[in-house]
């Protein structure tokens, strides 16, 4: 997942091995991993392991960093990818990936609530549907390198992509996170009682999603890649299809958004107080930044994959 930019976990400085770190007197293509162990961040002082490699994670944090603009293939039907209030979220999105960080920014869920109407979703938060529409628009105008169209791709690629974007990085996220949480909670527990509870429900969230991708890679991932290799439907479980597989991961998607949900609340978007230590904004930093490649992950599930998946799949025998 890397791109060649590390962030400071503390106060959000990227460091980008393409222009190297004048101030310092870094010359340019020197790897992060290459700076000297005993390295600083140039903006607040700190220690060059509270780096971490940089992903989107809020509206500021892409435009200012992580930003790469997708120039759109043109094509006859660009008016069909324009926003419009009736566009189903995860439509949007699924359309133009540079769209999910500005639906983020205004916290509209559009994995798990991908159903939902821009409108609808604008009225569940209490905010202009036009003001998101001339975000979105803006957004559309920005030019982007190419990058591969999921709705298109094969699904053998697409689930390749998952697997390696999502779920192995993922796994290596919620083992630190982990640790991370104990230690918060262990030594800021008495004045931030809320900090339990997030190490609890992390753990929670935690041991689901592990079970949860385990599920995905040994059963279902294997099963959509074989239906669109053999062109055979395949059965699962009880002799029902690959219906009943994608209803199951749904609901888990569900639950895991839920959690997701529970952790911004006990944080107050995430937003440390005023005695928080450095692991303290770390830990909330790394919270955020999971929430938002959940989004981006479940999205390409439920709003693309799976649809796709279940497109491919024959009438098959029921349960009895
Ligand atoms: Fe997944
Ligand atoms: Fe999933």
């Amino acid at each position: 997942m890397t791109n060649g930019k590390s962030i400071c976990t503390v106060c959000n400085y990227v460091y980008d091995e393409s222009l190297g770190e004048p101030r310092q007197g870094i010359p340019s293509a020197l790897k992060f991993d290459h700076l000297s162990a005993d390295w600083r961040c140039p903006e607040c002082n700190s220690a060059k392991d509270m780096f971490q490699p940089c992903s989107c994670v809020s509206l500021p944090t892409y435009e200012q960093t992580c930003v790469v603009h997708r120039k759109e293939q043109k094509n006859s039907n660009n008016d069909s990818l324009t926003a419009s209030k009736a566009t189903p979220v995860g439509q949007l999105v699924a359309q133009r990936p540079a769209r999910a960080c500005i639906l983020e920014s205004y916290g509209i869920d559009y994995c798990c609530g991908g159903k939902t109407t821009l409108e609808d979703a604008c009225l569940k938060r209490g905010i202009r549907v036009e003001d998101v529409l001339e975000k979105l628009f803006v957004a559309d105008q920005k030019e982007e390198p190419s990058s591969i169209d999921w709705t298109q791709a094969k699904l053998k690629d697409l689930v390749e992509h998952i697997v390696s974007t999502y779920h192995d990085p993922l796994r290596k996220e919620l083992s630190r996170v982990a640790l991370l949480s104990e230690k918060v909670a262990r030594v800021h527990g008495d004045n931030h009682p809320e900090m339990v509870k997030v190490k609890d429900v992390f753990n929670r969230f935690k041991a689901q999603l592990e079970l949860h991708m385990q599920k995905e890679e040994m059963v279902l991932f294997p099963g959509i890649v074989s239906t669109e290799t053999t062109g055979n439907p395949q059965i699962f479980g009880c002799g029902g299809g690959i219906e009943h597989p994608i209803e199951v991961m749904g609901q888990e998607h569900d639950e895991a958004g839920e959690a997701l949900c529970t952790l911004r609340q006990l944080t107050k978007d995430y937003t440390p107080p005023e005695d928080a230590c450095g692991s303290f904004k770390v830990l909330l930093f790394s919270l955020m930044q999971i929430e938002s490649e959940m989004h981006q992950h479940v999205h390409k599930e439920n709003n693309i994959l799976f649809p796709r998946a279940l497109a491919l799949q024959k009438p098959t025998a029921s349960c009895r």
